[in-house]
């Protein structure tokens, strides 16, 4: 489980979050929606735990994010957690296969296994004919298909994704998220999708709104009265 307690995030004067209260449940689909600006990469950021909200909670399992020290918070989220940032964080010296085996080899997987495991997810994504060419000489398309295959390898209990379809066209970015929710869906894995798009929206089962920095509360309270979320 997965849960944003209270939280509210500030960048200088911006508030970015206010006391936003969020729960996924274990093996839950759910989209984040909502304007430019809304807070939604803020609030993925602070639910990954690379950012710790000013005030307020984030609980993995319970276990209260913001008072851990930032190697405890990286390590939680490497063995634990997928992570599609939303303006990518591939190492461009590295080849797409071998950035997709880092989760796999830092939790110490031998070279071989974990090759073989990133040619098979490449694959099942439509970009295995890229996985020995550096990341940073791949299409944007191409690029973001591998971020999103170095967040399954690992089979993390949760895998979050900003806008893992923003620079792919209406095919490839359905394909994709397929792709996505079928393998998250095959490990049991909380799925959280942040998308401005409303046909990626349709793949999943549940939907949350942002504004202005908070869960838009028609939707908060429909999706709470439905039980799965809110
Ligand atoms: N590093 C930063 N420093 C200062 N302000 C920031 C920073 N990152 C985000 N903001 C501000 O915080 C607010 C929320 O930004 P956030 O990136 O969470 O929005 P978003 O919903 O992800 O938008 P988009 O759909 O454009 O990606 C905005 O007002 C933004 O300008
Ligand atoms: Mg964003």
């Amino acid at each position: 489980m997965l849960e944003a307690d209270r939280v509210t995030l500030t960048y200088g004067a911006t508030t970015a979050l206010r006391d936003v209260s969020l729960t996924l449940a274990p093996g839950s689909r759910t989209a984040l929606m909502g304007p430019s600006g809304s807070g939604k990469s803020s609030l993925l950021h602070c639910l990954a735990g690379v950012l710790v909200p000013g005030h307020g909670q984030v609980l993995v399992d319970g276990q209260d994010l913001t008072g851990l020290s930032d190697r405890e918070r990286s390590r939680l989220r490497l063995e634990r957690m997928g992570v599609v940032f939303q303006f990518g964080d591939l190492v461009p010296e590295l080849t797409v296969a071998e950035n997709v085996m880092l989760p796999l080899q830092l939790l110490g997987t031998r070279h071989a296994a974990a090759r073989s495991r990133a040619l098979e997810l490449l694959g099942e994504l439509g970009v295995a004919d890229v996985a020995d060419s550096r990341t940073g000489a791949v299409s944007g398309g191409q690029a973001q298909r591998a971020a999103v295959a170095r967040a399954l390898v690992h089979e993390p209990r949760v895998v979050l994704a900003d806008e893992p379809t923003g620079s792919l066209d209406t095919v490839n970015a359905e394909a994709v998220l397929d792709a996505m929710v079928a393998l998250s869906t095959g490990i049991g894995a909380t799925l959280l999708v942040v998308t401005h798009d409303n046909l990626v929206a349709s793949h999943l089962d549940e939907l949350v709104v942002m504004r202005d920095g908070a869960l838009d509360g028609a939707h908060d309270a429909a999706l709470g009265a439905r039980g799965v979320v809110g």
